[in-house]
């Protein structure tokens, strides 16, 4: 792509005077609070690359974990957020969200979001791994779409939020790459040429028209990249766009290595990849190994509750030993009637698949769930990069270290789309570039063609998939992480070629994207000389104190 350069740059005297405007990519509960909080003071346009409501946080189950009940305390949820991390969360972050998670998680019920209650008309806490108190607030195990739809409603009811479906953000538009390379001090990213954001090149997905929209703040909430692995928890549109694109901005990207697996997804050959909560585990539900043995007893004092990556990394070595394709979920502890209450998805979807529960054990598998590591930010959200902000699973704020503990994922999001926007109201330095909306460059489609066919992209994509499932896995060793480097290496040849010769479509961005991320998340886990959390070597098998920092790339 190339950019031409408005003829006009100096600083318009009404820009001060129009309300600003603030692009938000990404509509899952990260989005979503985002555009809550800028219009208060902000225009917004929300955009989606599918429907409003498909993203990750959709098929969140377990929860929210907040500090809720009096026998629980902030230094509690600290203590467990710390552990889980493996020594590697920045405490300052995890007090941050931690205190501030109660206020962040009553603007959601403010806003129509209902978690379930007991009968006393509290909230029901759950537990899962790595919490030693209850304080997972819940909506059954539809937690995920409950907070998707109540903050769908609000959003539609706020008028100074534009709403752009099926709408896929491609690239952000760079002030120094299309202004001859000049670029205003004041908004100036340290370390690069690229200046600051002025907005994204934005693809509608319906019609492949491309189009520039101009913003004078960019939040990416634009999820994580659970796609890049063959056997993943996540929705098709998690291919990690925010990631790479903020990486070809400039921004700076930490801990792509720490890929958490969840440890208990269903394993049956009819069922797309779904997720077994692990608040089954809360309340009382044991993992066996093939043989029937506790085994987790053996791994963790808190045996099946231990953190997560203990429990997936306990598994993949029971497999491995037993020669077993999956251990069992015994959960055989709770009764049939509160199993259907509490758990009515998993009951219903384990009964499709001939499964009844608690009668019958239920065969489970650790798959790809979610990217600990993302967009370097601060305490408000913001990155490297002038006017971009990025939130909720792209981000990597520093609160889940080498591992997340298990429901502080909603939690981060809605805690620091608060804190982003409570920034940028003082903070915001407004667009310079007078009519930006008019002067910046159309997308250059070059001597682009229409691509004749999508099979090329579909077998790069299994391709990618599966090779990261093999070799950039629970498990890694230098060798298998330096052939999974040289072949996408070759891959991305391939896929640059394809990039620059055909018209774009989503498929081709997102193939490009995914391709990025696993490229950065091979790197990530090359730099890291130890097995930390989530990560671990065989070539460097123990944690090293003095390897207990960011992997900043
Ligand atoms: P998402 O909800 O994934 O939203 C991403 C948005 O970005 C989508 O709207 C998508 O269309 C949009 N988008 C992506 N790329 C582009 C682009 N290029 N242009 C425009 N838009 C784009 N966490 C918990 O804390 N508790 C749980 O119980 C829990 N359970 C989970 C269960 C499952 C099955 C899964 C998959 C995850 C779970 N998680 C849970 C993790 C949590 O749901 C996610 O981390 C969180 O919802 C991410 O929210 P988000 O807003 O950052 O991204
Ligand atoms: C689950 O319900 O087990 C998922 C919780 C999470 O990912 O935080």
């Amino acid at each position: 792509m190339t950019t031409s350069s408005p003829k006009s740059q100096s600083p318009a005297a009404s820009v001060n005077k129009t309300p600003a405007k603030v692009l938000i990519l990404g509509s899952g509960i990260a989005g979503l609070t985002s555009a809550i909080h800028f219009s208060e003071f902000s225009n917004v346009i929300l955009l989606a690359k599918s429907s409003l409501d498909e993203g990750n946080t959709r098929y969140a189950q377990g929860g929210i974990a907040s500090v809720w009940s009096k026998s629980d305390s902030i230094q509690e949820h600290k203590a467990d957020t710390l552990e889980a991390g493996a020594g590697l969360c920045n405490e300052q972050i995890v007090d941050i969200c931690v205190s501030e998670g109660p206020t962040a998680v009553q603007s959601l019920i403010d806003w129509g979001v209902q978690f379930t209650k007991t009968e006393a008309s509290d909230y029901d806490l759950h537990q899962e791994g790595g919490h030693h108190k209850r304080r997972i607030l819940h909506a059954q195990d539809f937690t995920g779409r409950a907070i998707e739809e109540a903050l769908i409603a609000k959003v539609r009811s706020i008028p100074n939020i534009s709403i752009l479906e099926n709408h896929m953000a491609i690239d952000f538009i760079m002030e120094g790459k299309f202004n001859d390379g000049k670029i205003d001090p004041k908004r100036a990213t340290p370390g690069s040429r690229l200046g600051a954001c002025l907005g994204a090149y934005v693809l509608n997905c319906e019609t492949n028209g491309i189009f520039p929209l101009a913003a004078d703040m960019t939040v990416i909430a634009s999820g994580g990249a659970g796609k890049v692995y063959l056997y993943t928890t996540n929705p098709d549109v998690a291919t990690g766009d925010g990631i790479a694109m903020a990486y070809r901005a400039g921004a700076r990207i930490a801990n792509l290595e720490f890929m958490q697996f969840h440890p208990t997804c269903l394993y049956h050959s009819n069922a797309k990849t779904f997720l077994i909560t692990e608040a089954l585990r809360g309340e009382g539900a044991i993992l066996r190994n093939i043989a029937g043995e506790d085994f987790m007893k053996r791994y963790h004092e808190m045996g099946s509750l231990a953190p997560r990556y203990v429990v997936s990394q306990a598994i993949d070595m029971e497999l491995k030993k037993t020669g077993a394709a999956h251990v069992w979920l015994d959960v055989s502890a709770i009764n049939e009637h509160e199993f259907r209450e509490k758990f009515p998805q998993v009951y219903a979807t384990c009964e499709k698949f001939g499964i009844k529960p608690p009668h019958d054990k239920i065969p489970v598998v650790p798959a790809a769930h979610y990217l600990c590591g993302g967009i370097v930010v601060d305490e408000h959200a913001q990155t490297s990069v002038r006017g971009l902000l990025a939130v909720g699973e792209s981000a990597c704020t520093g609160l889940h270290g080498a591992n997340r503990l298990a429901s502080n994922s909603l939690l981060e999001a809605a805690v620091f789309a608060r804190r982003a926007a409570s920034h940028a109201r003082d903070h915001l330095v407004k667009n310079t570039i007078p009519n930006a909306a008019k002067t910046l460059p159309e997308w250059d489609f070059g001597r682009a063609v229409d691509m004749e066919e999508q099979i090329d992209i579909a077998a790069t994509w299994r391709e990618i998939r599966s090779l990261m499932w093999n070799y950039v896995g629970i498990v890694r060793s230098n060798r298998r992480l330096k052939r999974a480097r040289e072949r996408l290496s070759l891959i991305r040849h391939e896929v640059n070629e394809d990039y620059w010769k055909f018209k774009v479509n989503r498929d081709l961005i997102e193939l490009r994207n995914l391709l990025s991320v696993s490229e950065l998340i091979v790197e990530c886990a090359l730099r890291r000389k130890e097995s930390r959390g989530l990560h671990v070597n065989v070539d460097f098998p123990r944690a090293v104190d003095n390897e207990a920092k960011d992997t900043i790339l």
